[in-house]
């Protein structure tokens, strides 16, 4: 084949509807249709009502994401198989294993993470600057740093597709403790982007609030401490004394010890390590205060850093699944047998996704 693969890629691992067609690395379309809004009132993701708006959604979705291209044009199909909610993962492999056997191509199965893990190397139809344009090349050891809604991982990428977890949490992701928090201080759904915009006005002092971890040598994360900190602190105010001003400091504390426990693991992992790059995945990234120290740290250490070039790859989406796939079409990494493709709730980046 003289030009790169296109790959149609279907996401549904959470509360995303997610399609994209990606050429290479470079994303053709990416197209979510967010359920937040279905959530929102029950304050997290309900798995029911997600696998109803999947079911609901996914051929509008795919088909708008097709429109760059023609279904012939396609030279494979990558689906999610894992982690994430099992009956929502189910919904977009039935979909993926329907497309590859209509049109005959072969399937690929992606593992989330590494979807998350490796969004910072898409590219827009101009060159990212950032990936150091046509002459970017990834340099090992790098060092994958994924804060989402449901994981926090720090990962040693010895090769793509090569991956060792060097650190995760223990309880909460990062994101879920935004969320809670949030729903402590009686803001809405999602909480992360809230308390950010929040913490912005706010003075990160005002609240004693314990750094998670932070005498632990290891490098996993844990958010509960923080989380049950923040209720009994909260239950010393009353809710009549909680002004605006109040709220914004809370918020700006709170992100404030969750930030320095992050970092804090990234400089272990790079002094134990001495990752050539940095590569970070998920939505939490979006967190300005969150983005900024982890850039000041790589400086520190002289360490490149690579973010997505769009806000819309952090958050859940198909485009990042289908530059993994790039890497495993590459690899001949195809589906052997696509009836026996099955969702993987718990998958791990260090399980070789290989059926
Ligand atoms: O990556 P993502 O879509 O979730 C999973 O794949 O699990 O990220 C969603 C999470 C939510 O918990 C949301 O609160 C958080 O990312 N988030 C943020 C911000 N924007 C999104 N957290 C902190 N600060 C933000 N600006
Ligand atoms: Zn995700």
């Amino acid at each position: 084949m003289k030009r790169e693969p296109i790959i149609l890629s279907i996401e549904t691992s959470c509360d995303e509807t997610a399609a994209a067609v990606t050429l290479g690395r470079q994303i053709l379309s990416n197209v979510v249709w967010s359920q937040i809004a279905i959530h929102r009132p029950w304050g997290g993701v309900v798995p029911s009502l997600a696998k109803r708006a999947h079911q609901e959604h996914i051929d509008e979705v795919v088909n708008t994401a097709i429109k760059p291209v023609n279904w012939q044009k396609i030279d494979a199909v990558a689906v999610t198989a894992g982690p994430g909610l099992a009956i929502a993962l189910e919904v977009g492999i039935k979909k993926a294993k329907e497309i590859a056997e209509k049109y005959k191509k072969p399937l690929i199965a992606v593992d989330h993470m590494e979807g998350h893990l490796l969004s910072s190397l898409a590219k827009n139809f101009k060159f990212h600057p950032a990936n150091g344009g046509a002459n970017f090349k990834l340099e090992f050891p790098a060092l994958g740093l994924l804060v989402s809604g449901g994981h926090t991982e720090l990962v040693l990428v010895k090769e793509i597709g090569q991956y060792q977890i060097l650190g995760q949490t223990l309880d909460d992701a990062a994101g879920e403790a935004f969320d809670k928090v949030a729903k402590m201080l009686g803001l809405g759904y999602p909480g992360g982007p809230i308390i950010s915009q929040l913490a912005e006005g706010g003075d990160e002092a005002k609240f004693d609030l314990p750094v998670p971890m932070v005498r632990s040598q290891s490098l996993n994360f844990s958010f509960s401490g923080l989380k049950t900190a923040c209720l009994y602190k909260l239950k010393e105010i009353p809710h009549k004394r909680r002004d605006e001003q109040f709220i914004k400091d809370f918020a700006a504390s709170f992100q404030s010890a969750l930030v320095q426990s992050i970092v804090l693991k990234l400089k272990k992992a790079i002094e134990r390590y001495h990752p050539q790059q940095v590569l970070l995945g998920g939505g939490v990234i979006n967190n300005l205060a969150l983005l900024q120290q982890i850039k000041q740290v790589a400086r520190q250490y002289q360490v490149s850093v690579l973010v997505p070039y769009s806000k819309k790859l952090l958050t859940d989406n198909a485009a990042m699944i289908g530059v993994a796939a790039y890497y495993k079409f590459k690899r001949k990494e195809f589906v052997k047998n696509i009836n026996k493709l099955d969702r993987k709730p718990n998958l791990s980046l260090e399980e070789y996704l290989f059926l």
